[in-house]
């Protein structure tokens, strides 16, 4: 691998060092339209609100914004991201977790669409300020994700609330006031079979129809979280999503007709889908030791990129300029814990110190999950836009690190 796009990898490293995200906006915006185009076909009353979280870059929010993209926010600071972004107030939803007071007042001041975690959490909210609008987080009983770190439902899930207390959510947030509603649901990430997006909406669209029934009110929206997959490894199939978006509207349809919901508006919060293989983490070969394991050495571990070390993620991997793979590695960071490792037991081509090393599929829970462990220095990002190399965000330097210690 040379290039992403039409950028020379080895010029880039060059003019901005190492380690480095770049991410690809023709990746991107392919992504946003095959996904949005796929649903407008089966299910026009839909909005796509992009999950913040997974890659929160300023420059990126403005490019799904460009897009008609809305967008989904977890804290405070990704809500005043968002806005300053430009998002319409009506393109913005708010899911947190644990939700405190000061986070909810914060989040109150925004008027934007809420999914709650909990009903403590709208008790909470509701003393502050009552929303026109709620939607709570449902916990269906099932999820399913590429693997169980990222399984964000079911009965050893901490989000949501139990199916088995949706009807006391909504009766609680009915009695408080509230007349209109949504619901909502996120149940696992990195899925790419079609037919569990159907599964788990058949699964709330029934708690909707029997707790919305009883209570003699209908969903506005009903929120189906994001957890749309991409393959990390060359022998896994990209999710077939124009067979989600048929699937899940034919589900929707037959289920809202049933329990008399009209048509309420469809909306999904990706991350992962939309930028994940848009994104490539530059590295260089930094040490090779024989140890009782081969061992290559980069220069970027588990504070650049976690997702190995924290649930056992695999990434592609490629040497620039080199095609022909010859031996099985180790590939670990710099970081001081023996759980920094980025790959194991990869095959590769003959490596050598100053080599770039390629980690692909990087761009959502990348930069956004890095730290600043050992004292290393966040990387610089820089994002390829009609063909421009633009640096949005520089590396961290020693006095960036300093100046919040007193
Ligand atoms: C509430 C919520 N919505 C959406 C997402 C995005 O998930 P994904 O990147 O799998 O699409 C997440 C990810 O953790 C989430 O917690």
């Amino acid at each position: 691998m040379e290039k992403i796009g039409k950028t020379d990898i080895k010029h880039l490293a060059e003019q901005f060092g190492t380690p480095l995200y770049v991410y690809d906006s023709n990746i991107i915006k392919n992504n946003y339209s095959k996904l949005k185009s796929a649903f407008d076909s089966y299910y026009p009353r839909n909005t796509v609100h992009y999950s913040v979280k997974a890659n929160s870059n300023l420059n990126i929010l403005k490019l799904f914004n460009e897009l008609g993209c809305g967008a989904d926010c977890s804290s405070p600071f990704e809500l005043y991201l968002a806005n300053i972004t430009g998002f319409a107030k009506d393109k913005i939803l708010y899911t947190g977790n644990y939700e405190s007071i000061e986070d909810l007042r914060e989040v109150s001041k925004y008027n934007v669409k809420i999914n709650v975690d909990d009903i403590n959490s709208f008790t909470r909210l509701a003393k502050i300020k009552l929303p026109e609008i709620i939607s709570f987080r449902i916990n269906p009983g099932i999820g399913r994700g590429g693997f169980e770190g990222i399984v964000t439902a079911g009965s050893d899930a901490k989000f949501g609330v139990p199916y088995e207390q949706a009807y006391e959510a909504y009766r609680t947030a009915k009695d408080s006031g509230v007349n209109r509603f949504g619901i909502h649901m996120m149940t696992g990430s990195n899925n790419l079979e079609p037919y569990y997006f159907a599964e788990v909406v058949d699964k709330l669209m029934t708690i909707a129809g029997n707790v919305f029934t009883k209570l003699g009110i209908a969903p506005e929206y009903i929120d189906i979280g994001g957890g749309f997959g991409i393959p990390y490894d060359d022998d896994e199939e990209e999710l077939n999503i124009d067979e989600t978006a048929r699937l899940v509207a034919e589900t929707l349809l037959e289920k809202c007709k049933k329990y008399h919901f009209g048509e309420p508006e469809l909306k999904m919060e990706p991350g992962r889908y939309l930028i994940g293989n848009a994104g490539f983490l530059i590295s260089k070969v930094t040490g090779l030791k024989n140890s009782y394991k081969r061992f290559i050495g980069i220069d970027a571990g588990m504070n650049v990129l976690i997702r190995p070390a924290l649930y056992g993620a695999r990434h592609r991997m490629k040497i620039y300029a080199k095609e022909d793979r010859k031996n099985f590695y180790y590939v670990c960071g710099q970081i001081c814990e023996n759980s920094d490792i980025m790959a194991a037991h990869i095959y590769l081509p003959e490596v050598e110190e100053g080599d770039i090393l390629i980690i692909q599929d990087v761009g959502a829970y990348g930069f956004s999950m890095s730290s600043n462990y050992n004292n290393r220095l966040r990387p610089a990002e820089i994002l390829i836009k009609n063909e421009k190399v633009q640096l949005i965000r520089a590396r961290e330097t020693y006095e960036d690190l300093l100046r919040l210690m007193k």
